[in-house]
């Protein structure tokens, strides 16, 4: 028996000031990407914003429909409309803004477990490391990889 032990560093910000400039973009992308979201059933309307390696910055929204399962989240529509448009280009960097009933809240959102896995797939894929910017208006946390915020996870060995 061994035990094993998981854990990442993060960095925690308060303000939006002490961002990068194309960090902050990527915040300000997804927070109007948010305002756009279609969520007339949670009131939860979430924005994600990519950078892709040729500093294109995508974004999407989450979706909802009144056939619950059928919505889908921020983070995926945006991943997935980066996959479509622009394949083979590596997401440097991402941000996920929360809004609920049209303002945001003080703790960071934090991406869903199956967003997580679909953030490490294209990871995995490019090859790239996905920096994750995760805002609040009270806090925002920058985590280096979607890695770190999905250890042991699902993958199926190609090779
Ligand atoms: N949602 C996202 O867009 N991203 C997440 O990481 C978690 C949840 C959406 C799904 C649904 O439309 C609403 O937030 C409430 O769960």
């Amino acid at each position: 028996m061994k035990r094993q032990t998981s854990q990442f560093q993060y960095i925690e910000y308060h303000r939006l000031e002490e961002l990068s400039e194309s960090q902050r973009e990527l915040v300000l992308g997804a927070m109007d990407a948010a305002r756009k979201a279609y969520a007339p059933y949670s009131s939860y309307q979430v924005g994600a914003a990519l950078r892709l390696q040729d500093d294109t910055v995508v974004t999407g929204n989450n979706q909802e429909n009144a056939a619950y399962p059928s919505g889908l989240c921020a983070e995926r529509v945006a991943l997935f409309y980066a996959g479509a448009r622009f394949p083979g280009q590596a997401v440097t960097s991402m941000a996920v803004v929360a809004l609920m009933n049209g303002s945001p809240q003080s703790a960071p959102v934090s991406p869903c477990g199956g967003c997580r896995q679909v953030m490490l797939e294209k990871e995995s894929l490019d090859k790239q490391a996905i920096e994750v910017i995760l805002y609040g208006s009270g806090k925002i946390w920058v985590i280096n990889s979607a890695q770190d915020l999905l250890p042991l996870p699902f993958q199926i060995d190609t090779t």
